[in-house]
This record gives C-alpha cells, structure tokens and sequence, in this order.
C-alpha cells in the first residue's frame, strides 16, 4: 500500500480528529487545516498522544483561496478529506447565508487548488441528511429528495459540485460519504464530541443528563411509526466512520464513488437510552415532549456497497458507543 500525506480539512472536529487517529494508524501523513471555530488546538496535541506520531497543523479558514493555497505550495500533498464546514441543522435555519457560504465556497475553494495542485484524491464528508424521505433503507443508487434546511442543502449541493468538476477531469477522484449518526469516541477516552452550550444531537444531551448538568432528556416524540414510537436512527460508532474514510481514501478510483457509511441497524431514542443506562449502570431520565420539526421518522442504511466495494463494515455495536462516549465525558472533566 502507498502511505499518503493527506490534508484534512476540520481535523481538530469530532468525526476529522478521530479519523486523523486512523489514518496515522494507517501509515499516512496528516496535515490537519481547522479554523477552530468548534474546535480546541488541544486536540491536536491529543490526536499526537494517541498515535505517537507528528501532526502539522494549521490554524486557517479553508474559504480562503490564498491562504489554502499556500499550503499546497508547502507541502506535498496526495489527497484531501473535506470535513470542515458548520452542522447543526437548526443554526442552518437561522443562519442560511452563513452556511451556504461557509460550506459551499470551501468545497469549491479546495477543488479548485486541488486542480491547480494536481491532487486528485478528494474524499467528501456528506451526510445520510441528502436522502431527505425516501423510503428506508437509504440506498446511494436513490434519487435525493429536498432536504428541510439550509445545512442539508449544503451537502447535497457540494456532492453536485465535486460530481460536475470530476466530468470535466476524469483524473479527479471523489469519495462521497454518506455519514448516518457518528457517537461514541476513541477508547482511550482522549477525544470525543464536544459541542458548546446545550446539545442538539441526542447521544451528547443524554451524557449531559447522566453527568447532571441538564435535568432531563426531552424524547422528540412517541407517535411515529416505529418499534417503540420514537425516532430510529443508524447510529456509528466514530472510529468506525473514521476507518470508513481510510478504506474510501485507499480504494479511490477514477471517477465519482458515493457510499454509505452506516451500520444498516436502526435504533430508536428509547432503546438507545437503555443501553446506556444498562452498559454505564447509571440513570437517564427523561419525558416524551412533541416532535422536532424537520425530523423524519426512520434513518438507515443499506452498507452493502461499501462492504462490497471498500471491504469496509462497521464492527464496533451500541454497547461500545454507549460505553466509549460515556468514557470520554467522563475523562473530559
Ligand atoms: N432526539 C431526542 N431528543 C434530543 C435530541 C434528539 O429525542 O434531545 C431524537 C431525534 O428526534 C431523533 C434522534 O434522537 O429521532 C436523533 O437525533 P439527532 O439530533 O441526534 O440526529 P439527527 O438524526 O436528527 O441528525 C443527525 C445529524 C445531522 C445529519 C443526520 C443524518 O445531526 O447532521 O443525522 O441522518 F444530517
């Protein structure tokens, strides 16, 4: 196998810096480009804690076309995962011009000095968010749906973006990753998901609950049409998203490739807050409140194309992503 030096765009993030962790595993390089807008240089220092090995790291906005470019004038680089870019769905309501411009003109920003740079490795953080209501499982071959909000958008316009540029430069390899729900955190407990202020994703608020910091979990409804009532997603655990990546990076080819990164199980809120408590020993408590506006009532993947095509599948279950988030919140205090 060829070893790489890869620039990873939002490295110091949740999802980039457990993936540096695997890529450095992996033999490859890891020039790390985050402008630390949710994010702590700290984590840098982690990532090179766990692996043992050096990181570059620069403190940049990747919109910023001169600024990325000198890096690919520094350093030699083979190939570019793009995770940077903002995504909490409900700030993306609030604040659309900020999330089309901070996610999109990045994409495009990267494509363009990539081509400049002959790089042609690009491997793209999307989300299962593009499928919108299709029927599950979410199979890659379907036609994408509206999303409800800007963050959603962002993605699925990006995914056009690198599809077109990858037409017009048949050398132009991409990777379109299609993330279910990443949780958990590296076993040593040293990195994790870290959001600022009240969470919006559930795995984060039901470790605040346990930790006592927030009284109880809200359950976004009990009315839909699912085992128990409440949502059903496919939940990730992050070093296996983060090993997805390395599998997608070494297998690229020419041409556009989109896969699922999920475990093809879905699980609802209830069950997920039970095997917490079972595996932690330790309460959540909760109450059934309305549903989220936006949320759709099952999310999960086919894997079949990425365990076919990348030799890639999820190996680690709920137990461990209950049990690895709860240890990094744990370690964090
Ligand atoms: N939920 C609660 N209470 C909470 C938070 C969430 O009941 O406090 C429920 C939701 O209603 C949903 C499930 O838990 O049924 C998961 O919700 P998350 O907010 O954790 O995740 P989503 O599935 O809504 O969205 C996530 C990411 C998106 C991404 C999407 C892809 O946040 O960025 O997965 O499927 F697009």
């Amino acid at each position: 196998m060829t070893f790489m030096n890869i620039l990873v765009t939002g490295g110091a993030g949740f999802i980039g810096s457990h993936t540096c962790v695997a890529l450095m595993q992996a033999g490859h390089q890891v020039i790390v480009a985050d402008n630390l807008s949710n994010s702590k240089a700290e984590t840098i220092d982690k990532i090179k804690q766990i692996t043992g090995y050096d990181v570059t790291f620069y403190r940049v906005d990747v919109t910023e076309e001169e600024t990325v470019d000198d890096i690919f004038a520094k350093h030699s680089i083979d190939g570019i995962i793009h995770f940077a870019g903002f995504k909490a769905v409900g700030e993306s309501v609030e604040k659309p011009l900020a999330y089309y411009y901070n996610n999109i003109v990045s994409t495009m920003v990267l494509a363009k000095v990539s081509k400049k740079y002959n790089v042609n490795r690009f491997v793209f953080s999307s989300s299962a968010t593009v499928y919108g209501e299709n029927e599950v499982p979410f199979v890659e071959t379907m036609e994408l749906l509206p999303t409800t909000n800007p963050y959603g958008e962002t993605k699925a316009i990006s995914e056009r973006i690198l599809t077109d540029v990858s037409k017009s430069n048949p050398d132009f390899s991409v990777s379109l990753l299609r993330y279910f729900n990443p949780v958990g955190a590296h076993e040593s407990g040293l990195i994790g998901e870290a959001p600022t202020g009240i969470p919006n994703n559930l795995m984060p608020y039901v470790t605040q609950v346990a930790k006592r910091k927030l009284d109880k979990l809200r359950v976004y409804g009990n009315d839909y049409p699912t085992v128990d009532g409440t949502g059903v997603r496919d939940y990730i655990h992050v070093m296996d998203l983060a090993e997805g990546h390395v599998a997608a990076l070494n297998n690229l080819t020419e041409g556009v490739h989109i896969y699922n990164l999920g475990t093809g199980q879905g699980t609802s809120v209830l069950q997920l807050v039970k095997a917490f408590e079972e595996v932690n020993n330790i309460e959540v408590p909760y109450e059934i409140v309305e549903r989220r506006p936006g949320d759709i009532a099952k999310c999960y993947a086919d894997v079949s194309k990425a365990r076919r095509e990348l030799n890639w599948i999820a190996q680690r279950g709920i137990a461990e992503m209950c049990r690895d988030a709860w240890r990094f919140n744990t370690f964090a205090d």
